[in-house]
């Protein structure tokens, strides 16, 4: 299986996903994408082989779907079996969502369906949960809303930021996406819950 990854930023869950998908497993790397050109992602994509392209959404402005058809492009071209979203921060429309219905998958930090979109630790912070964690979901039009493919969770501590948590929560992410893409690149649709 073929996968493309696209990202946003540092790319941990890029480097997590594609330091998973050797020897024996399904799947192999074959693309990673940033909308923001400046992502250190995009090299440390480029050092492990990768191919790495960027497609800046600002030229585009409020255009969603011009910009996405500049997406497409090195996206079609790599023939992708499945698309990860990783850490990208832009929401993708229903039309372009549709192309890749039932396998692009996205990570989420928050235990869906509490807490879609953004701030999510400092939610779950403010709310007293005793627990947060991250979601590996199936990626449809409704922002954050996809089938739930697998969950990780921890306790919420006392005194515990935002960042605190998210500096714990990250690790969580980088065990459950790989699992996660592990079981859809060999046809398991099952729900994982580390
Ligand atoms: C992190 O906040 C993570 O929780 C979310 O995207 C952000 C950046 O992740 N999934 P990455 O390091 O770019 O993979």
């Amino acid at each position: 299986k073929r996968v493309a990854i696209l990202i946003s930023g540092g790319g941990s869950n890029m480097i997590a996903l594609a330091e998973s998908m050797v020897g024996d497993h399904p799947a192999r790397p074959v693309l990673v994408v940033s909308n923001e050109p400046t992502a250190a992602g995009l090299s440390r994509a480029a050092r492990m082989g990768i191919p790495a392209a960027a497609v800046d959404h600002r030229p585009f402005g409020k255009d969603r779907a011009a910009f996405e058809q500049e997406l497409l492009k090195p996206l079609l071209a790599a023939e992708p079996d499945i698309v990860c979203l990783a850490g990208f921060m832009r929401v993708l429309t229903p039309a372009f969502v549709s192309r890749f219905e039932g396998r692009m998958l996205n990570i989420h930090p928050s235990l869906l369906p509490k807490y879609t979109g953004l701030h999510t630790h400092a939610r779950a912070i403010a709310a007293g949960d005793a627990e947060a964690g991250c979601t590996v979901h199936e990626v449809t039009a409704a922002l954050d809303e996809g089938p739930i493919l697998g969950q990780a969770r921890l306790p919420i501590l006392p005194g515990d930021t935002a960042e605190t948590l998210a500096a714990r929560v990250l690790p969580l992410e980088h065990r459950l996406y790989p699992a996660v893409l592990r079981r859809v690149a060999s046809g398991d649709r099952g729900r994982l819950d580390l």
